[in-house]
């Protein structure tokens, strides 16, 4: 190996390789490499315009540059010896272009100003593929809330059935869910997309950068203000990983309902072939492994926030080496929700809801109790607490039958409900499930006419998140083409 063109004036010796290898930081900044070439370019640009680099070596660099971008890093450029790719690319362009051309890219900067620039390009677009990704789910969800405005289905809690719904105002409870997850993550973007380049180490330089133009070249609203924090901070890290992590939690709440529903127990969905598997021994099985995995991957996604926080509580101002060690986990964090979403937005689009099912199973255990209660509220004029008092009797005997309720009116109310013209076709009526989802009134209830609109809602507001994920794809590409343009014209 050709001498380390950091370590040769400072250090004496060699590292053991597996000291090396321990230090290096190669696999996850693959992850970057491509960003840390646009970043080279931008500075170097930059460079040239401060009149710091003459138009040769700059454009010596920018030519060995573009042919990176092009052809993809010679693979010697990722060799742990050189410990990371800033250090990889940079002995690569001197052994390309010679040292003393090559030698001139790094003026101004450090490693801790490039890292700290390269991994806020890098998550800004996994940003935007959750974005894209979580635009599929609630498509999705938005599209099979429209064919079900009207399919009836128990609600529960504590898992126990508890009032009639009906499927579209359960699936439009997870669009919302999501659209507030896009939310989200559209304000971290808008924490991430700032420029650290130019910080140096962490207290500037003294020549004099441009970071405003460095900045725009490679698509960031602005530079950073303090070039210490530049450089140290890695809340932006944290604040992603903490928006996938939520992210992955509201998913897994939907893999582990799908995987219920998918059961015997309770078959009110069949899932789709593709995302199933079956057994090596039972023939007849059909599991919902695609859910499952999904399950477990939002483990690892906490997991990866749990560790980043623990990473960098300790770290004193300004830039440590620890850091290195934080950028797996977010790529980890990236991987995992970035590859769930589309798959999930899959499993929704083709999931066979059983609405026999679903319908028959809304009677269930008394779901038209709390309904009975309010109409003896409405037609009696009894307290609530009485009129619940009294259905709940009936439910503990286990009949709703005339004399059964009445008999319980009279034991907890002291009235007889007959008397005043309660009959069993009343109560019977009132446990109607389609009935009493068409009779809610509230803003947010399942009352159909009012999920056809809240469905529009969701339409609407999803159309102007996409809008905003295209306007921010289209601002990144902008500022590329007029990097690349500058580079053209030099
Ligand atoms: N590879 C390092 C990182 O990911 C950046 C290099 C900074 N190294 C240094 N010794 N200051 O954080």
């Amino acid at each position: 190996m050709a001498k380390d063109q950091i370590r040769n004036g400072r250090l004496e010796g060699n590292r053991s390789e597996d000291c090396e290898i321990y230090l290096a930081s190669m696999d996850a900044d693959r992850e970057i490499a491509e960003c840390d070439i646009r970043v080279d370019m931008a500075h170097v640009l930059m460079l040239v315009q401060q009149n710091l680099i003459d138009k040769d070596a700059a454009k010596k660099i920018l030519v060995a540059l573009k042919g990176y971008m092009e052809n993809g890093l010679p693979e010697n450029a990722f060799d742990p010896a050189r410990e990371d790719i800033h250090a990889g690319i940079e002995a690569q362009l001197m052994e390309d272009v010679g040292a003393d051309a090559g030698g001139r890219m790094h003026l101004g900067r450090s490693r801790n100003d490039e890292v700290a620039t390269c991994l806020r390009m890098r998550t800004r677009q996994y940003i935007l593929d959750a974005l894209s990704g979580i635009f599929e789910l609630r498509r999705a969800l938005i599209t099979r809330a429209e064919e079900h405005t009207t399919t009836i289905m128990p609600g529960f809690t504590h898992l126990q059935h508890a009032q009639p719904t009906t499927l579209a105002h359960y699936l439009l409870a997870y669009e919302n869910l999501f659209a507030r997850d896009a939310g989200r993550l559209f304000d971290a973007y808008s924490r991430v997309n700032r420029s650290p380049l130019g910080s140096a180490a962490f207290a500037g330089t003294g020549f004099p950068l441009d970071r405003e133009l460095t900045a725009s070249y490679l698509g960031f609203t602005s530079p950073m203000e303090n070039s210490m924090d530049g450089v140290a901070s890695r809340d932006f890290i944290v604040e992603t990983i903490s928006a996938f992590a939520i992210l992955m939690t509201n998913i897994s709440r939907i893999c582990e309902e799908l995987i219920l529903w998918s059961s015997a127990f309770v078959k009110f969905v069949n899932l789709n072939d593709a995302f199933c598997s079956t057994s090596s021994i039972m023939p007849q099985k059909k599991n919902p492994d695609t859910l499952e995995i999904m399950r477990a991957k939002s483990a690892a996604v906490t997991g990866e926030l749990m560790t980043s926080l623990m990473l960098i509580k300790s770290l004193p101002m300004s830039y440590n080496r620890d850091l290195q060690d934080l950028n797996p986990h977010l790529w980890r964090a990236c991987h995992e929700t970035v590859s769930s979403l589309p798959l999930l937005a899959e499993i929704i689009e083709t999931a066979e809801f059983d609405t026999a099912a679903m319908k028959k199973s809304a009677k269930a255990g008394n779901t038209g109790a709390t309904e009975v209660a309010d109409y003896l509220v409405r037609e009696f004029n009894i307290p609530f607490r009485a009129a619940h008092n009294i259905v709940g009797r009936a439910v503990k005997l286990g009949s709703f039958d005339l004399a059964v309720v009445d008999d319980a009116a009279k034991e907890l109310a002291g009235l007889s409900l007959v008397e005043r013209g309660l009959t069993q076709e009343a109560i019977d009526r009132a446990q109607n499930p389609k009935e009493i989802v068409r009779s809610k009134k509230t803003l947010g209830s399942p009352n159909p006419r009012l999920v056809k609109k809240a469905v529009q809602v969701a339409d609407v507001k999803l159309v102007q998140d996409e809008v905003t994920g295209d306007i921010l794809r289209d601002q990144l590409e902008d500022a590329d083409n007029r990097m690349k343009h500058a580079i053209e014209e030099l």
